[in-house]
């Protein structure tokens, strides 16, 4: 199977961006483990990200027609995307919501997410290890479907 594992805005800043809630990982070092942490599983991972509401809306269509799920930290367009939550439920494919912090344990502005609703479910507060968990969730996922 191939999964998109997509991230959105200022996710291009880990290891620099207060990373005493982000940790110290960078962004590209996220991916690769993403990456071998996918071939271990028997996945295809596809990585990006995108500042850019409209570019995250782009490519949950396309995963829609090429891929068997999505890993997706929509970093604060989680809280505010209409967008995202249509872009979910328009495609025929699992989407597992990712955080690297615990939102819940965080301001009240992060506590709402437009995208959950929509998604299959949420993993948040285990930092890099959030993106593992979603990982293994679609390889569950998708064990019967190719
Ligand atoms: C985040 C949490 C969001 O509230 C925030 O806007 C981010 C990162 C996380 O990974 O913990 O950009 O999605």
């Amino acid at each position: 199977s191939t999964i998109f594992v997509l991230n959105g805005p200022n996710l291009n800043a880990l290891g620099k961006r207060e990373p005493g809630i982000y940790g110290g990982q960078t962004l590209a070092d996220i991916e690769a483990m993403c990456v071998e942490h996918g071939k271990t599983l028997g996945l295809e991972v596809v990585c990006r990200q995108s500042n850019h509401e409209g570019d995250l809306v782009d490519w949950f269509h396309e995963a829609g027609n090429v891929a068997q799920g999505i890993a997706i930290n929509a970093g604060a367009y989680t809280h505010t995307s209409i967008a995202l939550h249509d872009a979910a439920k328009a495609i025929g494919i699992p989407v597992v919501e990712v955080h690297l912090s615990n939102v819940h344990a965080r301001e009240e502005f992060r506590h709402k997410s437009m995208l959950a609703p929509a998604a299959k479910g949420v993993i948040c507060g285990f930092g890099a290890d959030s993106y593992i968990l979603a990982l293994n969730a679609l390889k569950t996922l998708t064990k019967h479907t190719k």
